[in-house]
C-alpha cells in the first residue's frame, strides 16, 4: 500500500455523515445494487465520501447505505476498471474505520463447478487469488504514529468465518451450495482453458472481485462471508458465449431471494 494510506481513510471515513455506527456490511455484485431499493437507508452517494473513486461499471450504482447498525454498499471499485489496488481495498478500510466487524461480500460469478446452475447462490467457502497481485504488496500501512493498522503476515485459514458460513445456510430458504472463487482481472471473461486451469485448480466459481476485499477484510479482523449469485456457467462448460447484459439479467432474476437472505442474515447477527 502507498504511504498515506491510513490517512485516506481517516478522511473518507470523516466525510460519512456522522450518527451511524453499523457493526456489518454488505458488498452488493454487479447487477445486485437494486437490494437497497425500498430499505430506507441513508444514501451517500460515492461522489460525496472524500478519497472514493467513482465507479465505471454498469449495473453499479454507487452508493453507500447505511442505517443505525448496518451499512451496504452498491457498488464496489474493481481491479479491471483501472484501479490501484489501494482504491479497491479503501471502502472496506473505510466500513472498519466506522465501525464495521462482520462483511457480507456478494458477487455475480461464472460456474466452473458443472453441478451448479445459473440462478444458484452459493456460499464461498475459500477463494484462489489469480489477479497476479496483493492489497498488501509495498508498505504495511500504519497510522501518523508510526503503529500498523495490521499485521504484516496475516492468517488467511478461516478467510470466510465458519460460523457465518452456517448463519447464511440457516438463513437461506433452500441448502445452498458451498463452493471455491477464483478471482481473474478481467474485464475480458476467461477462456476455456483458463476455466479447466480454475476447475483443475480446485475452484467452483470464477469472477473478478471479493478477493482483494476479502483479504482487506482479513488485515482487519473482520469476520467476512461471501454470496455468489451464479449468473452463468463459466467459458467452454457450456458452448454459449457470454455476455454482460445476460449477468445483469440473471442477477435481476435471484435479487429478490438475495435480499431476503441478506436481510436475514443482518437482522440475526
Ligand atoms: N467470469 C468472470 N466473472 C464473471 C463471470 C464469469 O463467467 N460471470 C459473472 N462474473
Amino acid at each position: 500500500m502507498k504511504a498515506g494510506f491510513a490517512e485516506r481513510v481517516e478522511r473518507a471515513a470523516a466525510s460519512i455523515p456522522s450518527g451511524f455506527r453499523p457493526s456489518a456490511a454488505v458488498i452488493l455484485g454487479s447487477g445486485l445494487s437494486g437490494i437497497v431499493d425500498g430499505l430506507g437507508y441513508k444514501e451517500v452517494p460515492f461522489g460525496d465520501i472524500a478519497e472514493f473513486p467513482r465507479p465505471t461499471v454498469h449495473g453499479h450504482k454507487g452508493v453507500l447505505c447505511l442505517s443505525e447498525r448496518n451499512a451496504v454498499m452498491a457498488g464496489r471499485f474493481h481491479y479491471y476498471e483501472g484501479h490501484p489496488m489501494d482504491d479497491v481495498v479503501l471502502p472496506i478500510f473505510v466500513l472498519h474505520a466506522i465501525g464495521v466487524r462482520t462483511l457480507m461480500l456478494t458477487n455475480a460469478a461464472g460456474a466452473v463447478n458443472p453441478d451448479y446452475t445459473p440462478g444458484d447462490l452459493v456460499v464461498i467457502k475459500d477463494h484462489i487469488n489469480l489477479l497476479g497481485t496483493n492489497p498488501f504488496i509495498g508498505p504495511n500501512p500504519a497510522s501518523q504514529d508510526g503503529t500498523a493498522l495490521g499485521q504484516r503476515f496475516f492468517d488467511m485459514g478461516t478467510t470466510y468465518t465458519p460460523e457465518l458460513r452456517q448463519l447464511v445456510q440457516s438463513c437461506a430458504q433452500r441448502t445452498l451450495k458451498e463452493g471455491v472463487y477464483a478471482a481473474f482481472t478481467g474485464p475480458s471473461y476467461e477462456t476455456p482453458a483458463e476455466v479447466r486451469m480454475a476447475r483443475t485448480l480446485g475452484a467452483d466459481l470464477v469472477g473478478m472481485s471479493t478477493v482483494p476485499e476479502a483479504i482487506a477484510a482479513r488485515y482487519l479482523g473482520m469476520r467476512v462471508m461471501g454470496v455468489s449469485c451464479v449468473t452463468n456457467m463459466a467459458a467452454g462448460i457450456t458452448d454459449q458465449p457470454l455476455a454482460h447484459d445476460e449477468v445483469v439479467e440473471v442477477g435481476k432474476r435471484v435479487e429478490a431471494e438475495l435480499k431476503r437472505l441478506i436481510l436475514d442474515v443482518l437482522a440475526k447477527l
